[in-house]
């Protein structure tokens, strides 16, 4: 009996592979083998020998099972270890002069990218940052601005209006909506602030305006606001074209063109040469040459009236920038609807 304990215990040890260390555990322990044969063997005994010998098998069984898990552990130690080995020229080596899986790392979108640029050209020129709701009051998005009961921009056709039924809320129904543009955020930071104020809004804003190559129904723009005792319409000329110059690059051609908003008096829009032609004609300048980028204008006194501010003491500029404009122009896409797809065989040039 004590022969078969060794000679196990021996073949166990000398197991290198789990393969053979199971070929070991069929032998002696599995359903024909050795240990299972002399324990049903047992029936053949007479009692008080049954005990004693049945004792003994049990012991060497308890041995050999013990002496298999051990070594089951060593097996899987030792594969780890060699696995983690990297010794050129070893079997199952890693060469780990192969160059590695490249991560995926993640980027930040085109747009947010345009709009983090604009916004560090303006913070370097003195501008605060201010954010507003895009849930906004008709007040705010039109009436404060000069803007007419009447006139078209508040039309259910250009205007997401917004029904929350709340009794909690003091504001009427049919005065939410989504913000139309970023100069709501204006009159807000002027009801809380007094003169000098130099800010810029970015944000989201929201027409009802069918998707296609240069519209879309969700967009962004960064809106601008100066206002101070001796602002005049020089300054604004010269932080936009800084503005330009910081994004296109110095050498690209840009003009003021007269024209109108509510909000601005006297208004005016400011384009420049059409990176995508170099101002000869295509089918993103609609041949002009020039494309729009922004409006601007001295702040209309109408709305600092809105704001309480002194219209004799005070004068302002305001702007608002389309960042999509400003991103398709400066990445040369002329399809905005990209910008909003997520494919990331687009985005993943950026
Ligand atoms: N709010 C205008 C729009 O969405 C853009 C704009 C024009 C903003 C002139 C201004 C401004 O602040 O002075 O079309």
């Amino acid at each position: 009996m004590k022969g078969i304990e060794k000679n196990a215990i021996e073949e166990i040890s000398k197991s290198q592979t789990q393969e053979e260390l199971e070929r070991v555990r069929l032998k002696y322990l599995g359903r024909k083998g050795i240990i299972t044969e002399k324990l049903s063997e047992l029936s053949k005994l007479a009692l008080p020998e049954k005990k004693t010998v049945g004792r003994e098998i049990n012991t060497i069984k308890k041995n050999i099972t013990y002496a298999i898990e051990k070594q089951f552990i060593e097996i899987k130690k030792k594969n780890i270890h060699e696995a983690s080995r990297c010794y050129i020229g070893t079997k199952n080596a890693i060469d780990i002069t192969l160059p590695g899986k490249p991560f995926d790392f993640g980027k930040l979108h085109p747009l947010t990218q345009i709009m983090n640029e604009v916004k560090d050209i303006f913070v370097n020129l003195g501008f605060n940052i201010a954010t507003g709701p895009e849930i906004e009051t008709d007040y705010y998005n039109f009436t404060a601005l000069n803007i007419p009961k009447d006139h078209p921009s508040r039309d259910l056709q250009d205007t997401f209006y917004v029904a929350i039924k709340n009794e909690k809320l003091k504001i009427k129904n049919e005065d939410l909506l989504l913000r139309t543009h970023t100069s709501p955020v204006q009159v807000r930071v002027m009801e809380k602030q007094k003169p000098p104020i130099r800010i810029i809004a970015p944000g989201k804003v929201y027409r009802h305006e069918a998707v296609d190559a240069s519209h879309s129904f969700v967009f962004h723009q960064v809106e601008g606001l100066a206002v101070d005792t001796d602002v005049t319409f020089a300054d604004l000329k010269a932080v936009l074209e800084i503005f330009v110059k910081k994004m296109f690059g110095e050498n690209v051609p840009s003009r003021f063109r007269p024209s109108f908003f509510p909000f601005t008096e006297p208004s005016a829009e400011v384009d420049m040469q059409c990176l995508i032609c170099k101002g000869i004609g295509c089918s993103v300048c609609k041949q002009t040459g020039w494309v729009e980028l922004l409006g601007c204008g001295m702040v209309n006194p109408k709305v600092f009236k809105s704001v309480g501010y002194d219209t004799e003491k005070y004068t302002g500029y305001a702007f608002g920038i389309g960042i999509e404009r400003v991103a398709m122009l400066k990445l040369g896409i002329d399809n905005m609807r990209l910008f909003y797809e997520n494919d990331l065989d687009f985005l993943s040039q950026f």
